[in-house]
């Protein structure tokens, strides 16, 4: 086989169904070029690394990653990019939303000597038939922000479709939101100062499998762009953990107020707040922090009470320290009691964070 030019990057989550015809896509486009495609599958449960391995045995030019254990978009785009053979990188989805028409005009593009080039769902020429109107609206906020932040005026900055050149893509790897999955965004946000091209192309409704995309992907663009304004000291995890917590923190006042209002003694009414807020942090954080690692079923539940059980400890430390701030900061009220605050919060997310969601999740095995 000779060395591939182009390597074909393709995150896959259930994709099975559609691998094949991605193949076929792509050869037909890509007829008398050298190219390979790279599949990056997290063990997804449809067989997905298997139907591609069954591809891979028919045609040399395929290999599939398969993650037993790492999880996530960007992070197996990354894979796919560390892995590639070709001098040029393509990323696409697998549900063959994204046309393999439009590469080789992006190749064209990088030949002609632009750095990165993405295929567009709204630039004047794209349709987009894949977007649902209420879809269609998220991605114009996303959209507003991600530009608004850039300084670009990308029509489509959150574009799953796109080339570069592997040494580029490697170079900001280092750089790069392992976590995220806006990583065209993340790309340019790293190399703003390299010319962008953007083609227009038609967006293709999904024919198998359903789409990962909603509402959440907005709250996480978000804590994306907060992570990035900390220049990388936040996580963006951690922001999306705190920003859930100061909302549960509404929650706890108000179901408080309204208890005591209903006649509870004080004790009761925190007690009763404190355990609404603790099951509203941790099924928001489920939904929208570990959007990509929801536990779901019988996890879930085991969930709330491995939960439950690591803030009840963050509440001793968060009072003791709080304590032993008070009486050195000799009645600072405020900076004590952030000061435990703060020792909660890093505690719950650090321990949650390990245990109960992510790759070393204990309740993995259970869902
Ligand atoms: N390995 C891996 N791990 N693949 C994943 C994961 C994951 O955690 N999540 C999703 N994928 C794969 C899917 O199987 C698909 O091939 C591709 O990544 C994109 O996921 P979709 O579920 O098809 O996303 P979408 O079509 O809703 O979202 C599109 O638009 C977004 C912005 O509007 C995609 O193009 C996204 O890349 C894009 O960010
Ligand atoms: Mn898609």
């Amino acid at each position: 086989m000779t060395m591939p030019q182009v390597s074909i990057v393709v995150p896959t989550y259930n994709e099975a169904a559609n691998i094949p015809m991605i193949y076929d896509g792509l050869a037909q486009a890509l007829a008398g070029r050298a190219w390979e495609l790279v599949v990056v599958d997290d063990d997804s449960p449809d067989g997905t690394a298997d139907a591609v391995r069954e591809l891979g045995r028919r045609h040399g030019n395929v290999r599939c990653i398969q993650r037993v254990q790492a999880r996530g978009l960007a992070s197996a785009v990354h894979w796919g990019v560390q892995a590639a053979h070709g001098e040029a990188v393509v990323v696409m989805d697998g549900d063959l939303q994204h046309e393999p028409a439009l590469i080789p005009k992006m190749l064209d593009a990088l030949q002609a000597g632009h750095d990165i080039v993405s295929g567009s769902r709204f630039l004047e020429g794209a349709a987009e038939k894949g977007l649902s109107r209420r879809r269609r609206r998220l991605s114009d906020y996303g959209n507003r922000l991600t530009n608004y932040f850039l300084g670009t005026a990308l029509s489509d900055p959150l574009t799953g479709f796109f080339a570069t050149s592997r040494r580029l893509f490697l170079e900001s790897i280092p750089l790069m939101q392992a976590d995220g999955f806006k990583i065209f965004f993340d790309l340019v946000y790293h190399n703003r100062r390299v010319t962008i091209r953007e083609l227009p192309f038609e967006f293709q409704s999904r024919r198998h499998g359903e789409s990962k995309f909603q509402l959440y992907v907005l709250w996480l663009l978000a804590c994306d762009i907060a992570s990035k304004l900390s220049r990388g000291m936040l996580p963006p995890r951690l922001i999306s953990f705190v920003g859930v917590g100061l909302i549960g923190s509404i929650f706890h006042f108000a179901v408080l107020y309204a208890s005591m209002d209903l006649g509870a003694v004080f004790w009761l009414a925190q007690a009763i707040a404190t355990v609404v807020a603790m099951v509203f942090n941790f099924t928001i954080n489920n939904v929208l922090t570990y959007s990509d690692d929801r536990l779901r079923g019988a996890a879930f539940y085991k969930g709330l009470l491995l939960y439950s059980l690591i803030a009840s400890v963050g509440i001793v430390a968060n009072v003791s320290t709080a304590q032993i701030a008070y009486m050195r900061l000799h009645g600072h009220t405020f900076i004590a009691a952030t000061t435990g605050l703060v020792i909660d919060v890093i505690w719950r997310f650090v321990v949650s964070n390990r245990l109960i969601w992510g790759g070393s999740s204990i309740l993995r095995k259970a869902h």
